[in-house]
């Protein structure tokens, strides 16, 4: 039983529901997009599609997919995989770190599981990398498993459907649109559904510039037609907070140093080419932040940094940066 909420809008029935699934089910029927993860029979490649698609653009997935599945094509493959060759494979995608849990996942996958992977929510989203997002959505497209679905284009289809939400950056809490997409989850066309609400966020319930003259909903959507833009953020002279000079996050720089050892003869470098690369000042506090990005990218098993060929302790290393060789992980 699924409580209702305190909300002005009340959580719609029966014969309401059924309207908007028959609405969203006919036009996905006619507008859905052409995806080469839907309508697959293969866990894994569902599995790698979901952590592909996360915070990477579909236009770059549909590119890089079919080449990593050449190389690894099934989870005994990736799981055997070094770690330097699953880095080097994910060039071109950004967060290297998930290409390393995708590796972790697989793993365990083989190691817990004989290499089948689980179909069961609970025991996936126990994996590296799974969040409850991905553990339904590879439960759901790769299992046939009935699971409503939360991602950045759901939550915000399904709360401007149940709630007049007036701002287009408004959202419900992420707790409550789990719960409406459980709720709203059809009986039998649950797989169509989960898709049809991804492109119906991706391509008509926009987070800018909604097109609801073109949405199946619009009869149906508190929102409708109203949605106005976020002003919050701009001052009155128009200037953005993106106008604002800010420091790089230390995120940029990581990916740029794994980025220049995927290129790098033997996949290794000196750490004072590395700071000649990432930064254009000379200076003490930039070799400090050059030892902090190693330090964390060491941590996080993407790098290897040796003086003279022992390890090293890089945070507050005190040798010269000439004297450390930073290796992409093996
Ligand atoms: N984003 C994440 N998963 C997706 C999917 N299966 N289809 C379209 N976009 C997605």
């Amino acid at each position: 039983m699924i409580p209702a909420r305190d909300s002005e809008y009340p959580d719609p029935d029966l014969s309401r529901r059924r309207v908007l699934r028959q609405r969203v089910l006919r036009w996905y029927a006619r507008h859905r997009r052409v995806l080469p993860w839907r309508d697959v029979d293969n866990p894994y490649s569902i599995m790698v599609s979901e952590f592909m698609l996360q915070q990477t653009q579909v236009s770059r997935v549909l590119d890089h997919l079919p080449r990593w599945l050449e190389r690894f094509p099934d989870l005994p493959a990736l799981a055997r995989a070094s770690r330097r060759d699953v880095l080097l494979a994910w060039s071109g995608m950004g967060y290297n770190r998930r290409a390393l849990q995708l590796h972790a996942a697989a793993q365990s996958i083989v190691a817990e599981f004989g290499g089948v992977l689980p179909s069961d929510p609970a025991l996936l989203q126990q994996l590296p990398g799974f969040g409850r997002y991905t553990a339904h959505a590879v439960a759901c497209f790769g299992h046939r498993r009935r699971l409503p679905l939360v991602e950045v284009n759901i939550r915000r289809v399904l709360s401007r459907l149940t709630t007049d939400m007036q701002s287009e950056t408004r959202l419900l809490p992420e707790a409550e649109t789990w719960r409406l997409a459980e709720l709203l989850l059809p009986p039998r066309a649950f797989y169509d559904w989960n898709q049809a609400l991804m492109d119906l966020g991706a391509t008509i319930c926009t987070a800018r510039a909604p097109k609801c003259d073109r949405c199946p909903l619009q009869a149906e959507c508190p929102s409708a037609h109203r949605l106005v833009p976020d002003t919050i953020r701009r001052s009155p002279a128009g200037v953005t907070a993106y106008n604002l000079v800010r420091e790089v996050p230390r995120r940029i720089y990581r990916g740029r140093v794994v980025e220049f050892l995927r290129g790098a003869e033997g996949h290794c470098t000196s750490a004072s080419r590395l700071h000649r690369v990432l930064f254009d000042i000379d200076g003490e506090e930039e070799r400090a932040r050059l030892l902090d990005i190693l330090a964390t990218l060491e941590r996080d098993g993407m790098v290897r940094v040796t003086r003279r060929k022992k390890p090293v302790e890089v945070r507050n290393c005190v040798a010269p940066l000439a004297e450390l060789r930073v290796c992409l992980t093996e």
